[in-house]
């Protein structure tokens, strides 16, 4: 049986990093797999090149050139770890949102404005979140009490999502799925040392376990994360990401990479290694896209 073949599409990292992708494309290749780097960064991709000619792809880099070379790889049938319209969705926080709301999933109450100005309203019930509505890892992430907050928000002709504020009791309960597999992690927001981006371990409680599964039923998807803050003894999802950096996870890297292997195996398996005889080896190594 020829080699299964993984494509990663990342971001460049600098030296150091503390991605765990390196790790888990290591284990991957002692695994007998072959992984390719597709990074479409430094030169020129002749687009009738970009063609499916993995068994995966695992798109870690979410947006920009990568996110569009996924969808032109999606559009040929490409089986993708985060599946290419559930990463657009999940990277548009007013799409994310509405979905976990319909799936009946505990959220804030979440608001939608061309303009800042017009949340003023809402203040008079409470202070509001309001975050970038394709936004990550805390950035432009603030708290609004009142009108003069409100005035400091920077300009932005984006459209602008605000979510009516719950004080934590606590860290962030974030909960990482790996195929199904659930891990609890306590970090502080935002975490600003090494240690803080790392958290702490935690064994989620049922209630949580059972929020955190819903999730992943209302996107499809058994790989991703979701940031869960309990304020006053209630959960509330705050935030959902198809690919997250699993920090503080334990072996976070063994089981990605044991989790993209079965993956691949299985798409190798339904597809009847139909890809596989179709496409000639040397375009992997050779082709443009790597
Ligand atoms: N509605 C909210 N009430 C209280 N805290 C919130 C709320 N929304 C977000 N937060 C806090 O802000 C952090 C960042 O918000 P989040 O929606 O996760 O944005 P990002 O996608 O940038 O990570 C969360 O981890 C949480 O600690
Ligand atoms: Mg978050």
């Amino acid at each position: 049986m020829k080699p299964m073949r993984i494509g990663f599409l990342l971001p460049r990292y600098g030296e150091p990093n503390d991605s765990h992708m390196p790790l888990v494309m290591r284990a991957l290749s002692h695994q007998g797999v072959i992984v390719d780097v597709i990074q479409p960064l430094d030169r020129a991709i002749d687009l009738s090149t970009v063609r499916v000619e993995h068994d995966l792809y695992v798109l870690k880099r979410t947006n920009g050139l990568a996110l569009s070379i996924a969808g032109a790889l999606h559009a040929q049938g490409a089986a993708i770890v985060n599946p290419y319209p559930v990463t657009v969705a999940l990277g548009d926080k007013i799409i994310a949102a509405r979905i976990l709301q319909s799936a009946g999933i505990p959220t804030p109450a979440t608001y939608i404005v061309s303009r800042p100005s017009f949340l003023a309203p809402l203040l008079d019930e409470g202070p509001l979140v309001v975050k970038p509505y394709q936004g990550s890892g805390g950035y432009g992430v603030r708290v609004i009490r009142t009108a003069v907050d409100l005035a400091a928000i920077p300009a932005t002709k984006e459209p602008v999502l605000a979510q009516r504020y719950h004080p934590p009791a606590g860290r962030d309960r974030k909960i990482y799925s790996i195929g199904g597999r659930l891990f609890g992690v306590k970090k502080i927001f935002p975490a600003r040392t090494q240690a803080e981006k790392h958290g702490e371990p935690f064994r989620p409680a049922p209630e949580l376990c059972d929020i955190a599964v819903r999730c992943g039923q209302a996107f499809g998807i058994d790989l991703y994360g979701v940031d869960i803050i309990e304020s006053n003894g209630t959960p509330y999802v705050v935030d959902i990401c198809s690919m997250p950096g699993f920090k503080g996870v334990p072996d976070a890297a063994s089981h990605l990479a044991l989790y993209f292997h079965a993956y691949a195996a299985a798409e190798r398996a339904s597809r009847g290694q139909a890809l596989l005889t179709s496409v000639p080896t040397e375009t992997v190594s050779k082709g443009e896209v790597r």
